[in-house]
C-alpha cells in the first residue's frame, strides 16, 4: 500500500510543487497586503531615476512595538545633484540610527513590491543597499571590533556605485578621537568626490566638526535631530531638520541610563577640562576646515587635565590656615577675589 501511495504522489509531484509555490506567493502577498492595510502604508512610485523621496516615513518595526511613545514620522530627500550625502548629527538617543534604518528598510520593501510606512514615496531603484551599523567583532578569526568596522567600510568603498544606497552609522568611533574623525571625514569626502561611487549616503556621526563638509562640498547636506533643553534635561522631539548639532548630551543620557551620580559629576568635570583644551582662543575649535588642526601645538591625544601653573592655586597652597587670624583670612580672601 505504501509503495502504491508513494507512486501516486510521485506522479503528481510537479503539480504539488507548483501548488505549494503558488500558495507561498499568495501567503507573502496577502501578508504584505494585510499589513499595508492595517498600518496605513502607501504605494510608492518606483522608477529608474536617482531620487529617493519619502514623506512622513516611519520605521516599520519600531512603530509597531512602541507602546509608550508615539512614533514621529520623518521626511527624506536623497538624489545625485544636491542631496547625495546627508551628515546626520544630534544627541545620543535622538533617533539618528532609527531614521537611517527606516530609509533603508523602506527602500528595500518598495523594491520587493510592498507598500511602505509613509504617506507618499518616490523610490529610484537602487542596485544595492550597503550598511555599516552596530559594533561587532570576530575574535575567533583574529579580527577586532575596529578591524571589522574598517573591513566593512573598505568593502563599501570598493563596491558602491552611483546607484547604491549607503547607511553609515558612526564610522570611526572604534578608535581614538582624532583617528576616528580623520577616517570619517576622509570617507565622506571620498564618497562625494569619487564619480564612480558617489552613492546616495546617510552618514550619522558625533564628530560635529564634520558639519563643515557641507560648506565646501556641493552635494553634502547637514541634518540634525531636534531636541529641547529644559532644566538640565533633554526632551527628544525626534524630528529630523536641516542643520548641524553642536552637542551630544552624552552625559545627560548616561545619567538617564543610571550611571552612579559621582561618575556623572566627575564626567562633567572632565568634559569641562577637555573642552578647555580642545578649543583655541575665542572658543574656536582646533579642528578647522579640511579636518586639520589649525593651530599648534598638535598633541596626539587630548589633554585630560589642565596642568599649567595657576597663580591662584600657588597662592592657596602657600596659606597655612592654622596660623591665620580672622582678619588676615579676610584680607587673603579679598586678594584672591581680586586675582580672579
Ligand atoms: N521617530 C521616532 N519616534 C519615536 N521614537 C523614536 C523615533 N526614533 C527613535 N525613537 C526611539 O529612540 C530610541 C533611540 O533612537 P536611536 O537609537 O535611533 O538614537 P541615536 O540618535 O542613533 O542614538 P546614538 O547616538 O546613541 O546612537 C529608539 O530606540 C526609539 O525607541
Ligand atoms: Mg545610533
Amino acid at each position: 500500500m505504501f509503495q502504491e501511495i508513494r507512486h501516486q504522489v510521485a506522479g503528481q509531484g510537479q503539480r504539488i510543487a507548483r501548488t505549494a509555490d503558488c500558495l507561498a506567493t499568495l501567503d507573502v502577498l496577502s501578508a504584505l497586503a494585510e499589513i499595508a492595510h492595517e498600518r496605513d502604508y502607501c504605494r510608492p512610485v518606483i522608477d529608474d531615476g536617482d531620487r529617493i523621496f519619502i514623506l512622513e516615513g516611519r520605521h516599520p518595526v519600531i512603530e509597531a512595538v512602541m507602546l509608550s511613545e508615539r512614533f514621529v514620522p520623518n521626511d527624506v530627500l536623497l538624489d545625485t545633484d544636491e542631496n547625495q550625502l546627508l551628515i546626520i548629527t544630534g544627541p545620543n538617543m535622538a533617533g539618528k540610527s532609527t531614521f537611517m534604518r527606516q530609509v533603508a528598510l523602506m527602500t528595500l520593501m518598495a523594491q520587493m513590491g510592498s507598500f511602505i510606512p509613509a504617506t507618499e514615496a518616490h523610490i529610484g531603484i537602487v542596485d544595492r543597499i550597503f550598511t555599516r551599523v552596530g559594533a561587532s567583532d570576530n575574535l575567533a578569526r583574529g579580527q577586532s571590533t575596529f578591524m571589522v568596522e574598517m573591513m566593512e567600510t573598505a568593502a563599501i568603498l570598493r563596491n558602491a556605485t552611483r546607484k547604491s544606497l549607503i547607511v553609515l552609522d558612526e564610522i570611526g568611533r572604534g578608535t581614538s578621537t582624532f583617528d576616528g574623525v580623520s577616517i570619517a571625514w576622509a570617507v565622506a569626502e571620498f564618497l562625494h568626490d569619487t564619480e564612480s561611487c558617489a552613492a546616495k549616503t546617510l552618514f550619522a556621526t558625533h564628530y560635529h566638526e564634520m558639519t563643515e563638509l557641507a560648506v565646501t562640498r556641493k552635494r553634502i547636506k547637514n541634518y540634525t535631530v531636534a531636541v529641547r533643553e529644559w532644566n538640565d534635561q533633554i526632551i527628544f522631539l525626534r524630528k529630523i531638520t536641516e542643520g548641524g548639532a553642536s552637542h551630544s548630551y552624552g552625559i545627560q543620557v548616561a545619567r538617564l541610563a543610571g550611571l552612579p551620580l559621582e561618575v556623572i559629576e566627575r564626567a562633567r568635570e572632565i568634559l569641562r577640562n577637555l573642552e578647555k583644551g580642545e578649543y583655541g582662543e575665542g572658543g574656536v575649535p582646533r579642528i578647522a576646515k579640511g579636518g586639520k588642526r589649525s593651530d599648534a601645538p598638535v598633541s596626539p591625544q587630548l589633554q585630560l587635565f589642565d596642568e599649567t601653573e595657576d597663580p591662584l592655586r600657588k597662592r592657596l597652597e602657600a596659606i597655612t590656615i592654622a596660623t591665620l587670624t580672622p582678619l588676615e583670612a579676610l584680607n587673603i580672601l579679598d586678594q584672591l577675589k581680586r586675582m580672579v
